[in-house]
């Protein structure tokens, strides 16, 4: 660790709400159930308006409401603004979800476990999402055919069909893929007889969703562990249940004031769900400490690097990736990144690289060369986190940076921009018009 300039260091406090990753599922999950099932502490970001949307289409009726503050700016800072999302399942359910909403939502694929096992027949377009790698279906695919679903890939659909019925059944996965595991907790849940499921993703956001189940009835052994062991029952009842915090947005605002410096109190973060990134932070020079509710980190002087290696939870997040990418640009040494779930994350290091960035990528390595500050540059969000990391890596580089395509972010932070505000943070949203001006 060395002396180095920290611009604009962030001060106060931040909230952080309920995981998108979760509410999106746990929203999903509702459709196992007639009835009114209400899911509480949901963040106020447009894919969980998408995903009410897809609902709906399903022939759910859906209501969403977030907390309606008078200074969004001040509230942004101050309170929790996770909203709640009440959803009425009909007895009958439509069994197809349309392209025009699936393509702008990757986790609508998780409306196919729930389909099959309810309509025993499902029609889901393929979906699109963040531009980070191919994002197969494979494991959801040979999964559900071992529960008895028979399905093919029809123009541009996954098309299931439950010829007989449901049944348990050992299932595997070759990796502990979180949409999967979701996709066939969720369909095993009503198949007849006992499923076995090794080497699920253990991701909180899982243990979320199969404590909802759980509580509307499902009987599911192994919770967070490796193997899930589910017996299947008949009829499912709906519940209320608040959605996980995020994670990931949580460890946002650590990497946040990691990059700046400063003193950010994470209200509502988790620490346990980040062990790996707060002690990583911790060891090159941060100070994190517990908090009443949640966690507080202070970064006092530019940070030492350090490596990292994604893997599934509880290794590095993948979704933390283009953050710590993003502190290794401007901290004292080189780091060596290697990104093993997403094939396409390091698009994000050719933007960093515009913003005066050393690195180099090499396959699913990158080694990044940190200088005491980076330089301002028009940028482009290709992801939620990528467009995020690149607001953060604005605020360690002299001049303007602009990030275009920053609607990604909005999918995935709710009020980010009023939130850096609200810290003290020269940033303000701009027309596509008023940039090319
Ligand atoms: C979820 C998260 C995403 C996070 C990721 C890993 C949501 C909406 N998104 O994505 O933010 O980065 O978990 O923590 O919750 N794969 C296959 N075949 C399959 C399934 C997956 O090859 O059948 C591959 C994917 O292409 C990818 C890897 O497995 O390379 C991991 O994917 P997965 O864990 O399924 O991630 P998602 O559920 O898509």
């Amino acid at each position: 660790m060395s002396e180095g300039p920290l611009s604009r260091p962030l001060t106060g406090t931040v909230h952080v709400g309920g995981a998108k990753n979760s509410a999106l599922k746990l929203m999903a999950a509702a459709l196992l159930a007639p009835g009114r099932s209400v899911i509480t502490n949901v963040p106020d970001i447009l894919d969980v308006e998408v995903m009410a949307r897809l609902l709906e289409r399903l022939g759910c009726r859906v209501h969403v409401e977030h907390p309606a503050v008078a200074d969004l700016g001040a509230a942004a800072t101050d309170q929790n603004l996770s909203g709640t999302v009440t959803i009425d399942v009909p007895e009958e359910l439509d069994h197809e979800a349309p392209y025009d909403l699936v393509r702008r939502l990757r986790a609508s694929i998780s409306v196919l476990g729930p389909l099959v096992a309810r309509c025993g027949r499902a029609r889901v377009a393929l979906p699109g999402g963040d531009n980070i790698g191919s994002r197969g279906l494979d494991m959801h695919i040979r999964g559900l055919e071992l529960l008895g679903a028979r399905l093919s890939i029809e123009h541009g659909f996954v098309v299931a069909e439950v010829p007989d019925r449901l049944a348990g059944a050992n299932l595997w996965l070759d990796f502990p893929s979180v949409g999967a595991t979701e996709n066939l907790v969720m369909a095993a849940v009503l198949a007849p007889g006992t499923t076995v499921i090794d080497n699920v993703a253990r991701e909180p956001e899982i243990i979320d969703l199969c404590e909802m189940l759980g509580a509307m009835g499902a009987r599911i052994d192994g919770i967070s562990s490796s193997t899930l062991t589910i017996e299947g029952v008949d009829r499912l009842a709906p519940v209320t249940h608040a959605t996980v915090t995020d994670r990931i947005v949580a460890g946002t605002w650590a990497f946040a004031a990691a990059i700046a410096g400063g003193d950010l109190t994470v209200a509502g973060g988790c620490a346990h769900h980040l062990d790996i990134v707060l002690d990583k932070l911790t060891s090159t020079g941060a100070a994190v400490h517990a908090a009443d509710d949640g966690f507080r980190i202070s970064v006092s002087e530019r940070l030492g690097s350090f490596d990292v290696v994604t893997l599934p939870y509880p290794g590095f997040p993948t979704d933390l990736q283009p953050f710590a990418m993003t502190l290794a640009a401007v901290s004292d040494g080189t780091a060596m990144i290697t990104e093993n779930v997403f094939e396409a994350r390091f698009m994000f290091a050719q933007e960093l690289a515009r913003l005066g960035a050393d690195l180099r990528t090499d396959g699913h390595h990158a080694v990044v060369r940190g200088k005491p500050c980076l330089s301002g540059a028009p940028v482009v969000a290709h992801d939620i986190r990528a467009g995020a990391a690149l607001v953060l890596a604005g605020l360690a580089a002299e001049g303007t940076t602009t990030v275009t395509q920053s609607q990604h972010i909005d999918r995935g932070y709710p009020h980010f921009v009023e939130v850096l505000r609200g810290l003290g943070v020269d940033i303000a949203r701009v027309s596509v018009a008023d940039v090319d001006r």
